[in-house]
Parts: structure tokens; C-alpha cells; sequence
């Protein structure tokens, strides 16, 4: 079965087994079948944050699940649930035809609802931890439908409790989120607060904010549909107050934001743009022109070839800075 219509960087790799799930019924036949319960599994959404490196010798669970509804509210918040077969982007869209605010500055992130919490996505100021209620799991360990709330998903940059603990068990069915009732523009990033400016608004509505970042995102990054690609490819590092005062002394130019706890986010991007990366490629796997964070399948390339893309500019960028970067995408 080949997964190449299944992932965002357009990569040939094969699948044993595949089905198409939309709810916890057949994950627990799969679970009882003796033949299928024993095979690795995979669970894909968009397949926007994931790198498929070779075939992959087991069941591919293609998420499915469709249907979004609001579900609830209190003094403080509406509830909307959303399965995890719907699409991020499209949802958000609804939300806002709503009257809904709150996840405008999440707009145009590629994939489904099912892989937002497994990664925390975030864009613009807002992570979805921000604005997540819970979710449903199905549990293979255990065949049971489990509910998970912020705390138990463990949210940290780019980074959740399904990216560790609950790795290759948990299986996400539907996600719901909390939506302020008294909403108020997150319009401080700086690229956001240009954009109004540009267009001369002062006062953003949520619908003003989506469309700045609609804008932002369509010039910045590459649409999957015409280029292979999973968005940031690595993580911004996290460093210390020293190190990044090191780093400073040395490269005036360092992109660097303050953290809660003291430490320093380092832009990935320049990083990598410094190490003179940005546009070029290694085989058929490239540094897109517009974003050096961002790794792009200039056609037919292998996930093998991406990922030795990604340990060269690795390695320039330990070489150059001393910094570690952490790929985002979940090698498969
Ligand atoms: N920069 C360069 N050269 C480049 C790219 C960036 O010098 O080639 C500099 C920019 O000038 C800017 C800084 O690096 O000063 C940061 O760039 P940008 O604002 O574009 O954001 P980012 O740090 O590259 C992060 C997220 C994005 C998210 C944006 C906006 C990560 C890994 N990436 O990118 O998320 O959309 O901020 O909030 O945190 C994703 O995770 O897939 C993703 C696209």
C-alpha cells in the first residue's frame, strides 16, 4: 500500500496493512484479531509532521473520524469538539464562522485535528495547550477509551505525552477545546502586528487576525500541495542565559526570544541561514528559499535523502554555533 498520498512530503514509502478508522470500534477489532494485533502500527492524520525514512512493515491506522460540534459552555468558555478526522485548518475556519475566537492565530497549519495535541502545535503566540480542553484516546494497551485533560497530556513545546509515555498505544479519537468567551487579539508577534498595521486595522477581530496570519503563512511557507514538506523541520533549541550571551558575543545578528524560565529560544531558521543552507539542496531533498527551517521534497526524494539532509545541516549548524537542533517531525 503506498502512503505517498498519506504524507505531506510526497515520499514513496509502502505499508503492509492499512484502514481507514473513524472511531474506537474498529481499533478494537484490530486489537482482537490475532492477525493484525501483533504488526507495528501507525497511526496517520495529514501525515504533515512526519517523516517516512523507509516502508514501514506493519498496519497503517488512517484517522478518519469526521464531525464537529459545539458541545458546551460556561461563564467562561464555549466547548467545541472536533474527531480527529477532521481537517486542522477547516475546523479553526468553523470555529470562526462561529463567532467563535481564539485559535485564529493557528490558521492554515497543515493537518488533522487528531495530531494537533501530539505535538502542541503552536504559531503566532498561541500553542494549542493555550486553548485545549481534553481529548478521547483509544488505549491498545488496555482496549479501553481513555479522556485526557491538559495536564495528563503533558503539553511542552512541540512536545506532549504522546510523543513519549504513551508513544505507541494511544490513539487519538476526538479532541475538544475551550474557546474564551471574553476574547481578546493575541496580535504581539511581530510579524501579526505588521501585518494589521499594513492594513490599517487597529482594533482585529479574530476573522482580521486569520487572515493576517492566512497571509504571513501563504508568503512564508510552502503549500504541500505544490511542494513536499512537514512545516518547521526542527525544533527552535533552548538554550542558557550564558550560552546565548557566548553566542552574542560572537554573532551579533542572533535571533534569540527570553524563556519564563530564563533560558533562551534560538531561532532555528537563522541558524541554519547563517550556515549559508538556505535554497540549496542535498540530492533531491532542499532548504526551502523563503524559510531555512524548512525542508522541502524537490520530487522523488527519499525520506532516506531527506534525513541525510537534515544530519548535514545538523552538523554545519554544531559546527558554526555549538547548538544542537532537534528535528519536529516524527521519524517513521
Ligand atoms: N529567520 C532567518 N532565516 C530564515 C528563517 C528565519 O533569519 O531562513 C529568522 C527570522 O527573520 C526571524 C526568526 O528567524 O527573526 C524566526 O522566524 P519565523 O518568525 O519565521 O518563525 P520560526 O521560529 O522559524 C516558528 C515555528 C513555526 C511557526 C512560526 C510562527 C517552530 C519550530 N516553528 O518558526 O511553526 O509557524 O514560529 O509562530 O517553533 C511548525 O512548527 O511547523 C511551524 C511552521
Amino acid at each position: 500500500f503506498s502512503l505517498r498520498a498519506l504524507n505531506t512530503f510526497g515520499i514513496d514509502a509502502r505499508a503492509q496493512a492499512y484502514l481507514a478508522v473513524d472511531g474506537p470500534d474498529i481499533l478494537r477489532a484490530v486489537r482482537n484479531d490475532a492477525g493484525l494485533a501483533g504488526l507495528p502500527r501507525l497511526v496517520l492524520g495529514g501525515g504533515s509532521n512526519l517523516l517516512l525514512t523507509r516502508d514501514f512493515p506493519g498496519l497503517v491506522l488512517h484517522m478518519c473520524g469526521r464531525g464537529i460540534a459545539v458541545v458546551g459552555e460556561d461563564s467562561e468558555f464555549t466547548y467545541v469538539r472536533a474527531a480527529a478526522g477532521e481537517n486542522w485548518h477547516g475546523f479553526v475556519q468553523w470555529t470562526l464562522a462561529q463567532g467563535l475566537g481564539g485559535l485564529e492565530n493557528l490558521s492554515l497549519i497543515p493537518g488533522s485535528v487528531g495530531a494537533v495535541p501530539i505535538q502542541n502545535i503552536g504559531a503566532y503566540g498561541v500553542e494549542v495547550k493555550d486553548r485545549f480542553h481534553s481529548l478521547t484516546a483509544f488505549d491498545f494497551s488496555t482496549g479501553e477509551v481513555i479522556v485526557l485533560d491538559g495536564p495528563a497530556c503533558r503539553f511542552g513545546y512541540r512536545d506532549s505525552v504522546f510523543k513519549h509515555a504513551l508513544r505507541d498505544n494511544a490513539v487519538v479519537l476526538d479532541v475538544t477545546f475551550a474557546l474564551p468567551r471574553k476574547w481578546q487579539a493575541n496580535a504581539n508577534y511581530a510579524d501579526v502586528a505588521q501585518a494589521l498595521v499594513d492594513r490599517q486595522i487597529t482594533e482585529p477581530s479574530a476573522r482580521d487576525i486569520a487572515d493576517a496570519v492566512i497571509a504571513i503563512r501563504t508568503r512564508k511557507l510552502p503549500d504541500p500541495a505544490q511542494i513536499g514538506n512537514a512545516g518547521s523541520f526542527f525544533k527552535n533549541p533552548i538554550v542558557s542565559a550564558q550560552q546565548r550571551e557566548a553566542l552574542l558575543a560572537q554573532h551579533a545578528g542572533l535571533v534569540s526570544y527570553r524563556q519564563d524560565d530564563g533560558r533562551y529560544k534560538l531561532a532555528a531558521g537563522w541558524l541554519i541561514d547563517q550556515c549559508g543552507w538556505k535554497g540549496r539542496s542535498l540530492g533531491a531533498a532542499g532548504v526551502y528559499e523563503k524559510q531555512a527551517l524548512v525542508l522541502v521534497n524537490r520530487g522523488g526524494a527519499s525520506g532516506a535523502e531527506v534525513a541525510a539532509l537534515a544530519r548535514a545541516i545538523q552538523a554545519d549548524v554544531r559546527g558554526k554555533f555549538g547548538v544542537e537542533l532537534e528535528p519536529e517531525p516524527v521519524f517513521v
